[in-house]
């Protein structure tokens, strides 16, 4: 069954007299386990799609079916139970947490509200997560602000796979991050997908991040989807001038020999 199935969604923002279509007739679907990449431009509207699907906006007009329910038609109880299969993980980490909070209570919230596991085995599956994403369990009793920006990151995957989804939405995660640990941080998720079958919608506007991850992108331009293929398609043969300017933005990405294989980082 197609985990996401997201229908003529639509959204604008009326601000100081100005009137912005930040998403008009959006149709897209993820399959289980796949990554699905979204790009565009600053502006183009993906962290609109993002917001929406995580339920932190509301839409205009259009539907989006998740694990074949109609997900914008839940709310209270029905809506905070199932939003334990979709999580999201941002790149603003510090903004989104209490910066004095520890490692562990930030682990032990999701596994707490959607009650993972039986109160006993929490502890042990705080440090069983941490263990997961490649931090050191003595890292629980940090707070949020004594860690790096790339350890930050790590808690905010395993925060987001605590509760077992089936999609993660991942907006500019990994783009505050150096090049060195941002390879690592796409090693680790393309790692969880394989093990878990996780999706993702990985939204980024690098297409040499998209091309690592991504089983097919799809490309966006002042609010409307304007190319959607396979990562390769897409970078080798793009339609759209919109993809064709991405694409010239990252020279790496035309040099070098054709890609063989899918995950290179
Ligand atoms: N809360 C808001 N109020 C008014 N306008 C908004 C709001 N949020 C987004 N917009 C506008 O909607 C459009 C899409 O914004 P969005 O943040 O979705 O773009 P984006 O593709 O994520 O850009 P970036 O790559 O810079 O993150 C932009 O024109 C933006 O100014
Ligand atoms: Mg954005």
């Amino acid at each position: 069954m197609t985990l996401l199935e997201i229908r003529n969604l639509s959204k604008h923002f009326a601000s100081g007299g100005r009137n912005v279509a930040a998403l008009t007739d959006i149709f897209l679907t993820l399959e289980p386990g796949e990554t699905l990449g979204l790009a565009g431009a600053s502006g183009s509207g993906k962290s609109t799609l993002a917001r929406i699907l995580m339920r932190l906006l509301p839409a205009d007009r259009g539907s989006i079916r998740f694990r074949g329910e109609d997900w914008l038609a839940l709310s209270g109880a029905g809506l905070r139970r199932r939003r334990a299969g979709m999580q999201m993980v941002f790149q603003d980490v510090l903004g989104a947490f209490n910066p004095r909070a520890t490692v562990a209570s930030v682990l032990d919230d999701p596994l707490r509200i959607h009650g993972v596991v039986p109160k006993a085995e929490r502890r042990g599956e705080v440090a069983a997560l941490l263990d997961r994403v490649g931090l050191p369990t003595s890292y629980a009793d940090r707070s949020i602000r004594e860690i790096s920006g790339g350890q930050r990151q790590r808690i905010a995957i395993a925060r987001a796979i605590a509760t077992r989804p089936s999609l993660i939405v991942l907006d500019e995660a990994v783009s505050a991050l150096d090049v060195s640990i941002r390879g690592k941080i796409l090693e680790l998720l393309v790692e969880l997908q394989r093990e878990r079958g996780i999706a993702y919608l990985f939204v980024s506007h690098d297409l040499a991040v998209l091309r690592a991850v991504s089983h097919r992108i799809a490309v966006m331009d002042a609010g409307q989807l304007v190319e959607a293929g396979t990562a390769r398609q897409m970078i080798e043969n793009p339609q759209s001038p919109t993809a064709r300017a991405l694409i010239a933005a990252v020279p790496r990405l035309m040099t070098g020999p054709p890609q063989g294989h899918k995950h290179e980082f």
